[in-house]
């Protein structure tokens, strides 16, 4: 009678198993206060460049059995560690299954990359389509060569989206950043040794180009990253070292690293937050909050494998000509948070390696959603109630029970 018991309860939830301190669905993983407050190993280490899951087990006394632990989060789709997470994932708890879609694998990439990287991740509602740049940091003794192309994702047909290289005229030089403003793509590129790193408007339809704003008062900017833009014509945008440090294809920085804003109609342009003043020594990613009174910036350091990198998102509250009350929101446990976005309830999502982390509005880590093993996600775009994922191979999505605004 008993194992009779125990087998109908098998096959009514064949998937769920008991990891220790683990409660494991087909898709999801739980992460129990026990685990999270306690890692149940002897000894363990991780330097910052791998994920949670790949976290290594040093002399542990039972050491099989703890790694099918990690081994049981690595090949989940999303990790939670706050129940409110599932709320977001639009399912009841951990024995219900979601998916995260796994759309389009980019070909590989030219033989002098080290890795390939997609950001600059934009959706265009208009036409329903959404932009992504593709950048390759180059290995030693290389640079980065110019591509003329981006990468189009029309969505209209949401089962088969078609996914093609389109070429901008004239070309991007590095694009890395894009936000969607009255119509158009504003791209911030990070430029090369012969074109200085600029903005650039792009026309969505024809995908014609032109340079709105390339300078600092006559001085090149180091290399721009990422842009953001207010209902009133405000552009943010970061500054940073990338292209000299990591693509070597930009002139020596003449500037201090920083986010600038930067206004269309004045042509107004300052410094708003920067290495000047200690907490940005490379800044990355931009996000506004719902309603733009909150500027969320990425910090990366000055590199991601280094324990002093950065790492951080911060806060700041957006006044009406800059930036005042800069907090740190949160502190990354893997990588940087590179792209980051936020929704209209006021969760922000940071992509880094291995999967993009959400946070509630005060910071709290709700949970992962994972990118492909080996995957790094870059960036993010909204569509609807579809976040889209841009990792340095593939695209992917999630649907969400929220919309990016
Ligand atoms: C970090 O750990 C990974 C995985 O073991 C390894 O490949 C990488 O070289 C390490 N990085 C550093 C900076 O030690
Ligand atoms: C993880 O997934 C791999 C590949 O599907 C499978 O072989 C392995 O048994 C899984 N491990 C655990 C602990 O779930
Ligand atoms: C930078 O690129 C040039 C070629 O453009 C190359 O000669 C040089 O070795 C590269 N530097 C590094 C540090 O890779
Ligand atoms: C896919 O998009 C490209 C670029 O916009 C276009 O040239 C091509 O015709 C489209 N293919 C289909 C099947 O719609
Ligand atoms: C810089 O980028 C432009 C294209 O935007 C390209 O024509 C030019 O060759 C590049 N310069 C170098 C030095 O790579
Ligand atoms: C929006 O674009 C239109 C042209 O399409 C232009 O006339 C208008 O000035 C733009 N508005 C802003 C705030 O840039
Ligand atoms: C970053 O740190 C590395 C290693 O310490 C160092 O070689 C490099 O010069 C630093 N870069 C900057 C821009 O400070």
């Amino acid at each position: 009678m008993t194992s009779l018991t125990l087998r109908s309860i098998f096959l009514l939830f064949p998937t769920i198993s008991l990891c220790k301190d683990l409660i494991v669905g087909p898709s999801v993983v739980e992460i129990t206060k026990g685990f999270n407050d306690v890692f149940p190993y002897e000894n363990f280490n991780r330097n910052v460049t791998v994920p949670m899951w790949d976290t290594h087990l040093l002399n542990g006394k039972d050491k099989s059995a703890s790694q099918e632990t990690l081994d049981t989060i690595a090949n989940a789709s999303f990790i939670v560690y706050d129940v409110e997470f599932y709320k977001l994932l639009g399912i009841s708890g951990p024995l219900e299954k979601k998916e995260v879609e796994d759309i389009f694998t980019f070909p590989d990439p030219p033989s002098y990359a080290e890795r390939q990287i997609h950001d600059g991740s934009v959706y265009v509602p208009e036409e329903n389509i959404l932009f992504v740049a593709e950048l390759f940091s180059p290995k030693e003794g290389y640079s980065m060569e110019a591509i003329p192309y981006i990468w189009k994702m029309d969505i209209t047909d949401l089962v088969s989206p078609n996914i093609s290289k389109v070429y901008p005229n004239p070309p991007l030089t590095i694009a890395n950043g894009a936000y969607h403003f009255n119509g158009s793509v504003y791209w911030a590129q990070e430029g090369n040794m012969t074109t200085p790193s600029s903005i650039v408007r792009m026309d969505p339809r024809t995908l014609e180009t032109e340079v709105v704003k390339n300078n600092f008062y006559g001085h090149r900017f180091n290399s721009m990253n990422d842009i953001v833009i207010s209902e009133g014509g405000a552009v943010y945008f970061t500054d940073g070292y990338y292209g000299w440090d990591n693509f070597n294809d930009t002139l020596f920085p003449e500037l201090a690293n920083g986010i600038y804003r930067w206004d269309m109609q004045t042509g107004n342009i300052k410094m708003v937050a920067g290495a000047v003043e200690g907490a940005f020594f490379n800044p990355n990613g931009l996000a506004f909050n719902h309603d733009q009174s909150k500027l969320f910036i990425s910090n990366r350091g000055n590199s991601s494998s280094d324990p002093d990198g950065a790492r951080t998102i911060y806060i700041n509250d957006v006044t009406a000509d800059g930036l005042i009350n800069r907090n740190m929101f949160s502190y990354s446990d893997t990588g940087f948070p590179d792209g980051i976005k936020t929704d209209k309830d006021g969760r922000v999502y940071g992509a880094v390696v291995g999967s993009v982390d959400v946070y509630n509005p005060h910071g709290t880590l709700l949970g992962r959603i994972k990118v492909a093993d080996g995957d790094v996600a870059v960036n993010m775009a909204w569509a609807g109630d579809w976040l889209y994922i841009f990792g340095r191979n593939k695209i992917y999505r999630v649907k969400l029970a929220t919309t990016g605004r």
